[in-house]
């Protein structure tokens, strides 16, 4: 039995500590960290699940960011403590978050991940997205409404986009931490 919550200022370092445990050792090297960079997360979709004991069990962050002239949400890192693993939990906080992400007006997802895994959440390799290299474009995944989306993912405050009254705004403005 997992509580799920909204992640707070007070799990951030414990949720960090379960993301080192769980990734290779220099995760923040990764180009889609640059993404995160001087942007909060969207601290509505930042979920966490604890056991009865109030153990940290997974725990799931969401970032904005643009795609071209269009907004879209950066999901990562998921991770699950490696002993609750194949459980459902993973698959608990993906429903969880995707759902609520819709709910609030994010209506376009993406990660970088094994489709194998995130194809059963709908996500689709996409077409004409490009994460900042080195990645691998057979795992940019997305979900939503990816139509006419196309052109390189950019940090959400240094986009080049960014401030263009063009822009296309979907979404309530993010809810930065
Ligand atoms: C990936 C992760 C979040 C999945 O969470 P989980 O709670 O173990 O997953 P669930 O219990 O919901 O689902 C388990 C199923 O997913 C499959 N699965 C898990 N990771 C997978 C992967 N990387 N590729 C393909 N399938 C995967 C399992 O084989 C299992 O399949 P089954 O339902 O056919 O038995 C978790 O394994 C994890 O934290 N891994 C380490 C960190 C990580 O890789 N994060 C994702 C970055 S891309």
């Amino acid at each position: 039995m997992y509580n799920l919550a909204q992640e707070t200022p007070a799990d951030w370092w414990e949720v960090e500590a379960l993301y080192d445990l769980c990734f290779a050792p220099g995760r923040e090297a990764l180009s889609s960290y640059r993404l995160r960079d001087n942007v909060g997360p969207v601290a509505a979709l930042c979920r966490v699940a604890r056991d009865a004991d109030g153990t940290l069990a997974a725990a799931i962050r969401f970032w904005p960011v643009r795609v071209g002239a269009a907004t879209a949400l950066l999901l990562g890192p998921i991770a699950v403590h490696p002993t609750r693993q194949g459980e459902g939990l993973g698959g608990l906080l993906m429903g969880d978050s995707l759902a609520r992400a819709h709910d609030i007006g994010w209506h376009r997802v993406l990660l970088v991940g094994d489709a194998p895994y995130y194809r059963r959440f709908g996500f689709e390799r996409l077409e004409g997205v490009t994460m900042p290299p080195p990645t691998n474009p057979e795992r940019v995944l997305g979900v939503g409404d990816w139509t006419d989306v196309t052109g390189a993912v950019e940090n959400w405050r240094t986009g080049g986009h960014a401030g263009n009254p063009g822009l296309e705004n979907p979404a309530p403005a993010p809810d930065l931490c």
